[in-house]
């Protein structure tokens, strides 16, 4: 089915029609993030897919509806992608139960008002909700932030931490998702033991985090980036995550029933 559109931008859209085109090249679905994902959506046949933007880790053997704010991010969605509506969490325009499973995916973070869209989720969904979000402490201690961008620690300050959206959701579980070494999907940390990778600027654009930030500010921490990759000294600091398979770098999924 081809993606259409019901509504005008909501206010979610603006940041990703600024950075979103080009996101689906390096926002591609990790198979071992899916399989978690997928198996946290239990026997749910009827999933609503909110803030989808273009498409990643959504089912294609059951039937699913994905909601997306940005124009920009539903023209990513590849052909044949799950029917789209144009809308954000904070008003969903589906009755009550009208779902029996949903996925938020790395989209909480970005609502303006993330209990009434968490509210709306429960409303619509009979069975598990699953959010992949974040640990903010946890992700702004890693060395992207710490050593070259702090400015992401300021960022998103009020963002809440699984355990609270598992409580607002009526309760659930928070699981832990390390980051594998060779990650398929480019989300924030997913490049922790490839550093060279954030000197590409395609890289970049499928970062929120990054994205938002000054230009300037983010040419100057990639040009001491790759300084310290020359010089030896980001492998000096940070050597013994060459060793590493996996790390925690704050990735949480929330699992309420
Ligand atoms: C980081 S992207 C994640 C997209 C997709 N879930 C994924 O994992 O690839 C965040 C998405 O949330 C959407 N978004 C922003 N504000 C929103 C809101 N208030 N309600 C629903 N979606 C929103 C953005 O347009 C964007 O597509």
């Amino acid at each position: 089915m081809r993606p259409s559109s019901s509504a005008t931008d909501g206010p979610g859209a603006p940041l990703y029609e600024a950075i979103g085109s080009g996101y689906h090249r390096v926002r591609r679905a990790d198979p071992r993030i899916e399989r978690r994902l997928h198996a946290a959506l239990g026997a749910a046949v009827r999933v609503l897919n909110v803030g989808a933007g273009a498409g990643s880790y959504e089912p294609t053997d059951r039937f699913v509806v994905a909601l997306e704010p940005s124009s920009t991010m539903m023209r990513q969605r590849a052909s044949g992608a799950a029917p789209t509506v144009q809308g954000v969490a904070e008003r969903l325009p589906f009755p009550a139960g009208a779902f029996d499973g949903a996925l938020a995916l790395l989209t909480v973070h970005h609502w303006h008002d993330v209990a009434a869209g968490l509210r709306e989720l429960r409303r619509v969904t009979s069975g598990p909700i699953v959010v992949f979000t974040f640990d903010k402490a946890v992700h702004d201690a890693q060395w992207l932030v710490t050593d070259y961008l702090p400015a992401i620690a300021a960022m998103d300050a009020d963002h809440p931490a699984a355990a609270v959206i598992a409580e607002a959701l009526g309760g659930g579980t928070v699981e832990v998702l390390p980051v594998p070494h060779d990650c398929m999907d480019g989300f924030g940390h997913a490049w922790w033991r490839r550093p060279e990778a954030y000197l590409d600027p395609t890289v970049r654009a499928g970062i929120s985090s990054i994205a938002r930030l000054p230009s300037a500010m983010v040419a100057d921490a990639m040009a001491r980036l790759a300084d310290d990759l020359s010089s030896g000294a980001w492998h000096r600091a940070h050597g013994e995550l060459l060793a590493r398979d996996e790390i925690d770098a704050g990735f949480r999924i929330v699992i309420a029933g």
